[in-house]
């Protein structure tokens, strides 16, 4: 990949969203959210299969760099009222539906799931089974803090039927990891995947970052070489993205210590070679997969999806969210749960649902986020595509695909073959293409992240 001038990655650094849904969560609106959870299981109940995602918002120690909504205990006892709460909130669905949906992919986000003693899992997923139609084809997922591991854990992720693992590596370099405390040694990693494995949890991802405090090309070559060595089914290879104004434990980060944000382009562009050259398939702008991974294929088929997961092969139209945080998406818009633990076990408890803030999708939103999405994924749209699905409420964005390729003056995107491209030498810039599409940006551009 052709690394672009120190001047080209300075003037392109603006801070941009990472696009797991559009509008993005911070357009969500607080006078929204419990009017629209009646229109969400209306949605769930005239659509097809549902996916559901469960956040544990717990971790026995906070990593500095974590950007995820999480906090420190160092108990079981709020983790155990949490499960309740959880059961209650599933019991609260259940009762909404007219029907039982079938289920074709759970996942257990967090935070660290993988601080759930077997028995919380098991719990969940009895009550998840009668609730909902969860089959034999169902996908459940975990991510996993390999300092969790434990035989209780690998019990319970075996007992509920757990078929892929996600677990978080970020880098292997000790003083990286004390400079984000995050210690975790590679045989502790190496160790859980084949006990993983062990239990036929064969498709595994790991999570490694490029941008971090003290990381430099020999040791990103490092971990990422013994990334490798583990054969990973997918590799999420994120740039950190430093958001102190945001999370305020960053601030324990020397910021001094960050690389710049020319060294950040190197560290991603290595990066992709290195994982590419070894024979994973770039997914997206940050993904990596096997050519039998099940995310190459979906890639190749023109059927890869981007949600608040991040790259998926899901293709469910409804998204239940569980747990404070979660973020519900359903055919007319998306509902976000009340973000405090505290105050969304207190809603849940008087017998409400935790919906906290929403948005209802105007017909622009569905254009814009469709385009968005195709991009994120492909890195192009077509436009016959977009006239068959939207007809002539489409042509507006074909104009606008024109008018971003007339102002841009870095060879970022072009259009031909009846496509809006984003230049093969300049995809690490899709996310700041995407946001020429975004109808809201401008409002709120300083709360993001930088695009690489
Ligand atoms: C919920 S966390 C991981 C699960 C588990 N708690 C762990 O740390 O292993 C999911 C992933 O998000 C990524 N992540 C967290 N904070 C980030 C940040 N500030 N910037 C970029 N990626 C981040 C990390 O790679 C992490 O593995
Ligand atoms: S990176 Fe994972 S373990 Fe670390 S604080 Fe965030 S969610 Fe917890």
């Amino acid at each position: 990949m052709f690394v672009p001038k120190s001047e080209i990655i300075t003037k392109l650094s603006a801070n941009v969203p990472r696009y797991t849904s559009y509008p993005t969560a911070p357009n969500f609106s607080p006078d929204l959210g419990p009017q629209l959870v009646e229109k969400m299981h209306a949605s769930i109940d005239n659509g097809g299969a549902l996916s559901i995602y469960i956040h544990i918002p717990y971790c026995d120690r906070l990593c500095w760099f974590c950007g995820c909504h999480t906090k420190q205990t160092k108990s079981y006892i709020p983790i155990s009222y949490y499960v309740e709460t959880l059961l209650e909130e599933i019991e609260l669905h259940r009762k909404a539906l007219a029907h039982s949906p079938e289920v074709a992919h759970i996942h257990f986000g967090g935070g660290s799931p993988s601080m759930l003693k077997s028995e919380d899992f098991n719990e969940l997923s009895k009550k998840l089974r009668t609730s909902f139609r969860v089959t034999e084809k169902t996908e459940i997922s975990v991510e996993i803090d390999p300092n969790d591991m434990s035989d209780d854990m690998l019990v319970g992720l075996q007992k509920i039927g757990i078929t892929r693992a996600s677990i978080g590596v970020q880098d292997f370099d000790p003083d990286v990891q004390e400079a984000i405390n995050r210690p975790q040694t590679f045989e502790q990693t190496r160790d859980l995947i084949e006990e993983l494995r062990s239990i036929n949890i064969s498709s595994i991802n790991v999570d490694a970052l490029y941008g971090l405090p003290r990381q430099d090309m020999n040791r990103l070559n490092n971990t990422l070489e013994k990334v490798i060595s583990l054969s990973p089914d997918r590799v999420a290879m994120f740039g950190y993205a430093h958001v102190p104004w945001l999370k305020k434990h960053q601030n324990m980060i020397n910021d001094q210590e960050l690389p710049n944000i020319e060294q950040r382009h190197q560290q991603a562009d290595f990066a992709d070679q290195f994982l590419t050259s070894s024979g994973l398939q770039k997914i997206g702008i940050d993904h990596y997969a096997t050519p039998e991974d099940s995310l190459t294929k979906a890639l190749n088929e023109g059927t890869l999806h981007r949600n608040f997961q991040g790259y998926t092969t899901d293709q469910c139209n409804n998204l239940l969210g569980l747990g404070a945080s979660s973020i519900n998406q359903y055919d007319g818009g998306f509902i976000q749960n009340t973000v405090p633990t505290k105050q969304y076990k207190a809603q849940i408890s008087e017998g409400k649902f935790a919906a906290n803030r929403g948005y209802e999708l105007t017909q622009d939103d569905r254009i814009r986020g469709y385009v968005i999405e195709r991009l994120m994924c492909d890195f192009s749209f077509n436009f016959d595509d977009v006239a068959i699905k939207f007809g002539d409420t489409g042509t507006p964005i074909i104009e606008t695909a024109k008018s971003v390729v007339l102002q841009d003056s870095d060879d970022l995107c072009w259009i031909g073959n009846g496509k809006f491209n984003v230049s093969a030498d300049k995809r690490a810039f899709t996310r700041i293409v995407a946001s020429k599409f975004d109808a809201y940006l401008s409002k709120q551009n300083s709360k993001f992240s930088k695009p690489i």
